[in-house]
């Protein structure tokens, strides 16, 4: 008798151990291929960060002369930066509204790549930063995929006629700073998608 009151801890134990163990061999199935497809998207966003800079060759004096001007590309994305947005986060409309915005930077990009090529100015960064922006768009669509979500689609963008390297220069520092702010939402939105994802850190 005395041998079975002793055990009977021990047997809980177990059982809780048991149930550790069932808890942690089910998890991973939710997290692995996540964490990759994060870790990939990362990878990309930090390639068009450095990309970004390059969208125009103007000194830093010639930049803030055009930073100073108004913006006139009302059809970037606006990129929610509130504590309340990160507090009643979704990661599915999260991951959507990435792709949605990867959709809208990739067609201003490919529109400012024809405005530098119209007035003669090198658009080879604009072409590059297309290429990465269509992985991080597959990328993104994997990821919905995973999670059994639907991807959305954005409809083709009316833009402006740049008919002059004045217009074609403000457009490109204008796209180049947005870019840049989104790169960095971008990040701090997976870096919260992989702790959700108890994703391992890199
Ligand atoms: C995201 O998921 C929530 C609940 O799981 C659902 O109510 C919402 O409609 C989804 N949003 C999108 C954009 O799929
Ligand atoms: C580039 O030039 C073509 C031909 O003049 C014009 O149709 C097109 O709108 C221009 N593209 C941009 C982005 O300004
Ligand atoms: C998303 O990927 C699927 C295949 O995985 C493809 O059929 C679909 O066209 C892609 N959608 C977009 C918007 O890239």
């Amino acid at each position: 008798m005395k041998v079975i009151e002793d055990s009977a801890p021990c047997l809980l134990h177990l059982f809780l151990l048991a149930e550790l163990i069932v808890h942690s061999a089910s998890r991973p199935a939710s997290s692995p291929a996540p964490c990759r497809t994060f870790r990939s998207i990362f990878h990309q966003v930090d390639l068009l960060m450095g990309l970004s800079r390059k969208l125009h060759d103007l000194s830093d004096e010639d930049v803030l002369m055009f930073e100073s001007m108004e913006n006139r590309l009302d059809t970037l994305p606006h990129l929610p930066h509130s504590a309340e947005y990160f507090r009643s986060f979704k990661v599915n409309e999260s991951l959507s509204q990435l792709s949605l915005h990867t959709q809208s930077f990739r067609q201003h990009i490919d529109w400012l790549k024809l405005a530098r090529e119209n007035v003669s100015l090198p658009s080879r960064a604009a072409e590059d930063s297309s290429t990465h922006l269509l992985k991080l768009s597959n990328l993104l669509n994997a990821s919905l995929h995973q999670m059994n979500e639907e991807v959305p689609q954005l409809p083709p963008l009316s833009l402006p006629i740049a008919s002059t390297s004045f217009d074609v220069l403000q457009f490109s520092v204008e796209i180049s700073d947005r870019l840049k702010i989104f790169c960095h939402w971008s990040k701090r939105v997976l870096r919260y998608l992989q702790r959700l994802n108890r994703c391992p850190k890199h």
